[in-house]
């Protein structure tokens, strides 16, 4: 079996739903279900218990060792993180607990592990960590896409307590020689996206009838994937990656904000039109920007579709459509993942604009 760690989140619920749909080899999952992870992301599992074995629980955790051992875990894929920009500008405590710290107690309980294994499985064992291209932090207009050499320079929270966990993860290589292997991806969207990110914020939104949150002049550029390109490079990369080296993860589909939401709006309106006939895009607000905002993020996937030959099997078109789709049709996932706390944190975030959300 493999371990996939916050397979209860956005990606890591995608990750397991493809991997249990493409490998006849189980997984357990081991998350700790924060406000960012759902179990009813993987409700079409139910009965199939052998396979998908759930664990509540901490990555940090010293009960992790004996997971290890009891499920003769052959690979771990390390999703389990705060995962939140925003959030981590209001609240950077849990960021560091659990991406610095949390990822440092696991890679401890594997390490331990895998120095126990026989020569044949310790060779085969490997510890795939994934990381985002918000480590390199923000490019300029014209600047070449990030490629896994550049330099690691992250400006917010979150995605210092990433480039935190890289490096660990990079030294238990160098240091201690366990097979790891690093992947940095850019921005995700599709089906199970929390609705505190842009994408689904804005669908939801649109559709409650609220204002779309435009930061700043929303010509910030975001290199956007589909997630499920996202899970079969993991999956790729998991499979064929060379032990020790990071691989960038992206689909050459750089949009600025304003773009993005256009081509939203204009989705929507094809496929859910507002009553009154009037485009979704009226709906849209430009807010206050986010402290140290980054202004571009852009990958350089060659060495993935090199080395592995890996590529993205949608447009940002089709995925958006897509995953549109998918919201229309799962409105009751978006209304229980909407509740108590999620206002909480809308109230919160959104408090000192003009327009509320
Ligand atoms: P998410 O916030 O939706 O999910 C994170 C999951 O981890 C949740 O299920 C949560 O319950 C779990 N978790 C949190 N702390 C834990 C702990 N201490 N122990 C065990 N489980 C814990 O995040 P996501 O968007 O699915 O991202 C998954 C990973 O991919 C993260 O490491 C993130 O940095 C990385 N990533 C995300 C994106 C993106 O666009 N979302 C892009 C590149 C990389
Ligand atoms: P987000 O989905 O939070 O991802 P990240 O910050 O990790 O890139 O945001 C994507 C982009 O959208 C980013 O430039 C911030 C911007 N944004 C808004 O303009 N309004 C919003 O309400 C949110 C949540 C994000």
């Amino acid at each position: 079996m493999i371990l996939v760690t916050g397979g209860a989140g956005f990606i890591g619920s995608n990750f397991v739903l493809d991997w249990l749909a493409e490998h006849e080899e189980g997984l357990v999952n081991l998350d700790a279900l924060t406000y960012a992870g759902n179990l009813q992301n993987l409700a079409s599992l139910a009965g199939q218990t052998a396979r998908h074995f759930f664990v509540q629980g901490d990555i940090g955790d010293a009960s992790v060792a004996a997971l290890l051992r009891t499920h003769a875990i052959r690979a771990v894929v390390n999703f389990a993180a705060e995962s939140h920009v925003d959030r981590s500008i209001h609240a950077p405590a849990a960021f560091i607990e659990t991406n610095v710290v949390g990822t440092f107690r696991l890679l401890e309980s594997v390490r331990a592990y895998w120095h126990a294994l026989d020569a044949e499985r310790k060779a085969a064992f490997r510890f795939l960590h994934v990381s985002t291209d918000e480590v390199y932090g923000s490019l300029g207009a014209t600047d070449p896409a990030f490629t896994e050499t550049h330099a690691v320079a992250p400006n917010s929270p979150y995605s210092a307590s990433k480039a935190a966990s890289d490096h660990l993860v990079r030294a238990y290589h160098h240091t201690y020689g366990l097979p790891v292997l690093t992947t940095n991806c850019s921005n995700n969207y599709g089906p199970y996206h929390f609705p505190e990110k842009l994408i689904p914020l804005c669908i939801h939104n649109a559709l409650a009838g609220k204002p779309l949150p435009i930061y700043g002049d929303g010509l910030q550029v975001r290199d956007w994937l589909y997630v499920k390109d996202h899970c079969s490079a993991i999956r790729r990369v998991l499979a064929a990656g060379r032990v020790g080296e990071v691989y960038n993860i992206g689909g050459n589909q750089e949009k600025t904000n304003l773009d993005t939401i256009h081509t939203l709006c204009d989705t929507l309106d094809r496929l859910q039109p507002r009553a009154d006939g009037v485009s979704y895009r009226t709906q849209m607000v430009f807010v206050t920007d986010r402290p140290g905002h980054d202004r571009r993020y852009a990958i350089d996937a060659a060495k993935i579709r090199a080395e592995l030959g890996w590529v993205p099997a949608e447009t940002f078109e089709t995925g958006l459509e897509k995953t549109v789709q998918w919201y229309l049709a799962h409105q009751g996932w978006v209304q229980n993942v909407t509740s108590g706390a999620y206002r909480h944190w809308i109230g919160l975030q959104y408090a000192d604009q003009d327009r509320p959300p």
